[in-house]
């Protein structure tokens, strides 16, 4: 019997968007909110404590950088898919974050003259990037989380796994989910829902992401009637170290280093001139790709081949003052030490441009639920997202979407009741299906043969043969997904069933990213089809949604918000 417990507003996720929304309502409640944070990794396990090279934002107005320059970059950057009103919004409201987390006590780095440092990063025409050295997300993170601690108005859910969203009506109901401590299924009610629980980056073997990040909330939310939002793109980082996948942070070239090929030419030269290992991700990471099948790459484990990353130049000073984790890491995982040896690195995939549909509030189409940071596509990436816009699109729409519900809740949302059959057969699903089954396959094998499959399919370069032959052998998966096999029948801790769960979720997404990239005929920003070599605005230049439904995803599309600039040809 599922145990009920109820709260005004339920935050699943914790990562920046998740706790800075919490922040904002506990602030501006106290004493009249009463606040359920639900996470299936222990609080500060959030994936966001990983980002590491900084928060876009305009601070420099007297040295000559502005609003409309971020706004600018951030369009071109998104391949011109991202809806104007949106970035304007983004662009205005960033400062105000970076100003508030230093209040919060958040120690900023700092410029000789003790003004907040920025340093450059791609596809952004000043140095905007606000960093804390090379460990940024997880300062951001420590300063939201220390500042929660002075209110008493939030209950903690660590590793609970969410595992629906009951929707009636129309309206969020509830969340069931499984206590992981003790196999509990518990029914969190309430009357607001704000999904902040990251993006879907384990579709891939080679990846930036903690492997906890399985975008759950994506596919809950698109099983509860929610559209997802341009699924097919998904952002290759440049630098992934070889072979782990490790962050190998932009900050790098931020600072100054160097992209070489294995006639240690700076081959970005070649690709765009203009910015060289500066120009935006989806164009150095196609170069990257080039350089490689062209011979010019170097021979690496498990096929992956690589290209160098040389910091030497910079002195031992900067990379110890500006880079001392990207240090650590190469010198633990790879027996490099950037001071003096190049970098292995290689193209990886590292963010989810596409998510949850929601408006320029956050709030999506379901009454009561919005969604912030990477779970949702407010549209502001387009096709491309810009490096540092990341955390600063946590903050701001984790601030916009708490103010959204604190309003919401003031005004006296009621609690929906909660379909009884509902819960049951989600926990029937859970406890009686899944956990009960006893074919011959193995989560785990097939969780790794997903990963190689979306590797080789929709990688940074596609076509429509390969997308085809990746829905195909997807659709073998799920039916062997059909027959598999949970060793651990007990209910305690099982992160046997927790991972299946997650594979389940996995595998949704897959065909939705697939199908929503086997549709789009044309390449643009992060989205490069072989066969389509060109972007296609007079076909393409919308966004496109998928939903569920009973025959199964169903594809559709909605125009860009177009305000101030008309797409043109994007060369750096
Ligand atoms: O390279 C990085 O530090 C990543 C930043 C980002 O994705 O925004």
């Amino acid at each position: 019997m599922a145990e009920q417990i109820t709260h005004d507003v339920l935050i699943l996720g914790t990562g920046l968007a998740g706790l800075r929304a919490a922040l904002g309502i506990a602030r501006r409640l106290e004493q009249n909110v009463n606040i359920g944070l639900v996470s299936k990794v222990q609080l500060m396990r959030s994936h966001s404590v990983c980002a590491e090279g900084g928060t876009a934002a305009v601070l420099q107005n007297d040295e000559g950088d502005n609003l409309d320059l971020h706004a600018w970059d951030t369009i071109k950057g998104s391949d011109f898919l991202a809806d104007q009103d949106v970035v304007f919004r983004f662009v205005e409201q960033a400062p105000d974050e970076i100003y508030q987390l230093e209040r919060w006590g958040l120690p900023w780095s700092r410029r000789e003259d003790g003004r907040i440092l920025q340093r450059d990063f791609g596809g952004h025409s000043f140095p905007r990037a606000t960093m804390a050295a090379d460990k940024t997300g997880f300062y951001e993170m420590q300063t939201l989380y220390d500042t929660l601690q002075k209110y008493d108005n939030f209950t903690r859910y660590d590793e609970v796994f969410v595992t629906s969203i009951i929707v009636d009506d129309g309206h969020f109901c509830a969340l069931t989910a499984i206590d992981m401590m003790d196999g509990k299924f518990l029914v969190l009610r309430a009357r607001a829902l704000l999904i902040a629980s990251g993006g879907a980056g384990t579709l891939f073997g080679f990846t930036t992401y903690s492997q906890t990040v399985t975008g759950d909330g994506l596919a809950m939310a698109y099983r509860a009637g929610v559209a997802l939002e341009d699924m097919e793109f998904i952002q290759f980082h440049p630098t992934g170290l070889v072979p782990s996948g490790i962050l190998i942070t932009e900050g790098c070239r931020g600072e100054g280093g160097y992209l070489l090929n294995n006639t240690g030419k700076r081959f970005m030269s070649d690709y765009a001139p203009g910015k060289m290992e500066l120009a935006p991700r989806d164009i150095i990471s196609r170069a990257m790709m080039q350089e490689i099948e062209q011979g010019r790459g170097f021979s690496g484990p498990e096929g992956l081949d690589y290209l160098h990353l040389d910091l030497a130049h910079l002195g031992k000073d900067v990379v110890l003052r500006r880079l001392p984790l990207i240090r650590e890491l190469c010198m633990k995982f790879v027996d490099v030490d950037p001071v003096v040896d190049p970098i292995p690195v290689r193209p990886v995939a590292h963010y989810s441009m596409g998510g949850i549909e929601t408006d320029i509030h956050g709030k999506t189409n379901i009454e009561g639920v919005w969604a912030a940071g990477e779970a949702a596509c407010v549209s502001l990436h387009g096709a491309n997202r810009l490096g540092t816009n990341s955390t600063a699109e946590c903050l701001v729409w984790g601030g916009i979407c708490g103010e959204q519900i604190a309003d919401v809740l003031q005004a006296g949302q009621p609690l929906p009741a909660v379909p009884a059959d509902r819960v049951a057969a989600e926990e029937q699903h859970v406890f009686g299906d899944l956990l009960e089954r006893k074919g011959p396959q193995n989560p785990y094998a097939l969780s790794h043969e997903l990963r190689r499959l979306m590797d080789e399919c929709m990688g940074v370069f596609r076509s429509h043969e390969g997308i085809s032959t990746g829905l195909r052998k997807l659709g073998e998966l799920r039916g062997r997904w059909q027959q598999i096999a949970i060793e651990d029948k007990g209910r305690v801790y099982n992160s046997n069933l927790v991972n299946t769960l997650e594979l389940e979720n996995l595998l949704d997404l897959a065909e939705i990213a697939m199908m929503a990239a086997l549709a789009r005929e044309e390449s643009r920003g992060g989205h490069a089809r072989r066969d389509f070599p060109q972007r296609d605005d007079e076909h393409w230049l919308k966004h496109t949604l998928i939903r569920r439904t009973d025959d199964g995803p169903e594809i559709g599309d909605k125009p860009v918000t177009i305000t101030h600039w008309n797409p043109v040809e994007r060369k750096y």
